[in-house]
């Protein structure tokens, strides 16, 4: 690990949407209890602030919020507002009973949204800003702002907008790439060129909120942690509004294997990936992708016959990180019509088999014929082979 990496300067807070961003779209709507649930296994996977709900939307999601602020703890309890006073006041009673709580205000500063949604100008738009989060911090100390449509904001006024929200009291600036608009290169300049211009930006943490449209909502939200941004707001599984958000388990995971290029690391504990992937998947019935990856069923499963024979003499010849790091009960050895004589021998040996030269020849034609036949073959397929071939020891 590069020795800047576990510098508190690059410490990565991971911002978890999943109740927020990732409840609002299709296919993914919770129950209170059922948020209040998957709440507690956010904060035992470590995340730092959990958003648990946008209060004015709802009574449903005001319940969630408020049930969640008076029980969860470990992490900071955020909710979102629009730059309303009734929007911000019923996230400050929603949250009521947090140890942390944090009020995140947003309004859209692109001018497609300027002219199209708000019909405001410029100026009004920064008089809301600053409105939203002035009242914002009457109610709580930590007050974040995020400038819906960043990414396509003219960059000058998104740094005055940016600016004059800390002028007015918030901590965090979050620049969210509303739609999966962006690339890497350009986000990372984006960051870098906020840094430099916004006043203030020292005392500030910038957070990065990207989409998935074009797939790359991990990529950006890595490079935006090389512009300088310091909180990532993503959620599990990558669910979220059309393609979803930054998935936690990617962005976390390549922090952590790539640690020597990124310096920056977070405080998840990444053996609660998995689980947390999966509860979230029952609770929604969501299944994820079987390659999806970290959490995905093929994740670390290997078939191929070539790759078979080197995971078993080295797991580092086809595996970047340990399935254990990330919840998962070890690597998979699928065995279908790709897999080897090697992987076979291997397999027998685990189930208590000891075979001889010429019966593992003949328990490998064997299984090769039934593998043209059937997509996988089962442990029970192999002891069927081998008790048939009279071959046991
Ligand atoms: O995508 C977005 O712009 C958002 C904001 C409300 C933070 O979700
Ligand atoms: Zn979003």
């Amino acid at each position: 690990m590069n020795p800047g990496s576990s510098s508190p300067a690059n410490r990565v807070r991971i911002f978890d949407t999943s109740l927020r961003d990732g409840e609002q779209s299709p296919g993914c709507s919770m129950t209170s209890p059922q948020k209040l649930r998957f709440a507690h296994a956010l904060a035992e996977l470590g995340v730092d602030v959990i958003e648990a709900g946008f209060p004015a939307s709802s009574d449903a999601d005001r319940d969630a919020v408020r049930a969640i602020a008076r029980e969860v703890r470990g992490a900071t309890v955020a909710t979102l507002a629009r730059c309303h006073a009734g929007d911000i006041a019923a996230c400050a009673s929603a949250l009521e009973g947090a140890v942390h709580p944090r009020i995140h205000v947003f309004i859209s500063t692109s001018p497609l949204h300027r002219e199209h949604k708000l019909g405001l100008s410029r100026e009004q738009v920064l008089e809301r800003a600053v409105m939203g989060v002035g009242l914002a911090r009457q109610y709580a100390d930590d007050v974040e702002f995020s400038a819906e449509d960043a990414l396509r904001t003219e960059p000058d006024f998104l740094a005055q907008v940016c600016g004059a929200a800390l002028a007015a009291g918030a901590r965090t600036l979050n620049i969210p790439d509303t739609v999966g608009y962006t690339t890497p290169s350009e986000i990372r300049a984006l960051f870098e060129y906020l840094h430099s211009n916004v006043i203030g930006a020292d005392e500030a943490i910038f957070s990065a909120h990207c989409h998935n449209d074009l797939g790359l909502a991990v990529a950006n939200s890595l490079a935006a942690i090389e512009g300088g941004a310091r909180q990532v707001e993503c959620t599990i599984n990558g669910i979220g509004e059309r393609a979803g958000n930054c998935a936690l388990e990617e962005l976390v995971m390549a922090l952590r294997v790539r640690s020597g290029y990124y310096e920056a690391h977070t405080r998840i504990d990444t053996r609660r990936l998995v689980p947390t992937s999966r509860l979230l998947s029952r609770i929604t019935g969501m299944a994820v992708q079987r390659n999806k990856a970290v959490v995905g069923q093929n994740a670390f499963a290997h078939e191929s016959g070539i790759h078979q024979h080197g995971m078993l003499k080295h797991r580092g010849t086809y595996e970047i990180m340990a399935p254990e790091d990330v919840g998962w009960a070890q690597s998979q050895m699928v065995m279908g019509r790709h897999s080897g004589r090697a992987a076979l021998n291997d397999r027998l040996q685990a189930l208590g088999f000891a075979l001889e030269e010429a019966q593992l020849n003949s328990v490998f034609a064997a299984f090769k014929t039934l593998a043209e036949k059937k997509r996988e073959v089962f442990d029970a397929d192999l002891e069927a082979l081998v008790l048939g071939a009279d071959a046991r020891v």
